[in-house]
């Protein structure tokens, strides 16, 4: 299966770390940003990799990462997202790369402490439709919440005031050939981006998405707070365990 690294955008929540290089070459603890969700695909056996970087120092992601060869990667495929029209807009850059396989896509600076292998092997099996990860957390609504009844998701909700439940549905997800037909029919949100949950939400709709919980602890690193926190964690126990 082909993974999609998202990491463009233009980083401003991040200002002024983020005025002259990009958010996703930021140290976490020993390593930048943009090493982890790199080695979350590789460790689920994932090796034909497109990075979607934008905003700034665009350029360094090449001399940093190079073909790939720390990872045990032959190839890197790269492109450059202009603007921050939202991640299911740099999810659309990926449509000639997929090339109607199923991919999996993981955010920039989403990082993990375990591995995905077990909902990878699941969504290979799946026939058809989306996957995604969830994770219990303490402040829901920074995230995407997903809507229960009984087992099932009806609905998820983009950063709500109230969440319905004490889930983030994380930023790895998993989409059959058809992602990229629903992004084209999806309009900017109040934020004025293109929303991955609005993608996620047709799915939803068509009774075509299985999700999973994921093992060990989850945290994106895209605040002040949760870039401090992710080298910390990183620091404790080491992320990306097989
Ligand atoms: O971290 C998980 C959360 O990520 C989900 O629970 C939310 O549903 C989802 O909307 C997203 O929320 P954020 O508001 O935290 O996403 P953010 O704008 O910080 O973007 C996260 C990454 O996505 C960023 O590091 C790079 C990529 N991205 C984002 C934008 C806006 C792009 O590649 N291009 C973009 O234009």
């Amino acid at each position: 299966m082909k993974g999609v690294v998202l990491a463009g955008g233009l980083g401003t929540r991040m200002y002024p770390l983020t005025k002259v290089t990009n958010k996703h070459l930021l140290p976490i603890y020993n390593k930048p940003m943009i090493y982890y969700p790199i080695r979350t695909l590789v460790n689920a056996g994932i090796d034909e990799i497109l990075i979607v970087t934008g905003g700034n120092s665009a350029g360094d992601f090449l001399r940093l990462l190079g073909n790939g060869k720390e990872f045990g990667l032959r190839h890197i495929n790269y492109t450059y997202q202009e603007g921050e029209g939202g991640i299911a807009a740099a999810l659309s850059l990926a449509e000639y790369f997929a090339d109607n396989d199923k991919i999996v896509v993981i955010l920039g600076d989403n990082i993990i402490e375990g591995n995905i292998r077990g909902a990878v092997a699941s969504f290979q099996a799946q026939k058809d439709g989306a996957r995604i990860l969830l994770k219990e957390v303490s402040d829901p609504q920074r995230f995407g919440v997903p809507v229960f009844e009984g087992e099932k998701i009806v609905r998820i909700d983009e950063k709500p005031l109230t969440p319905a439940s004490n889930y983030a549905v994380i930023g790895i997800y998993m989409y059959d050939h058809r992602v990229f037909d629903f992004i084209k029919t999806l309009k900017p949100s109040e934020r004025g981006e293109l929303e991955i949950t609005d993608v996620n939400n047709f799915y939803i709709r068509e009774g075509k998405i299985a999700w999973d919980v994921l093992d060990g602890w989850w945290t994106d690193a895209g605040t002040f707070d949760s870039l401090q926190y992710a080298g910390g964690m990183v620091a404790k126990t080491g992320a990306n365990k097989l």
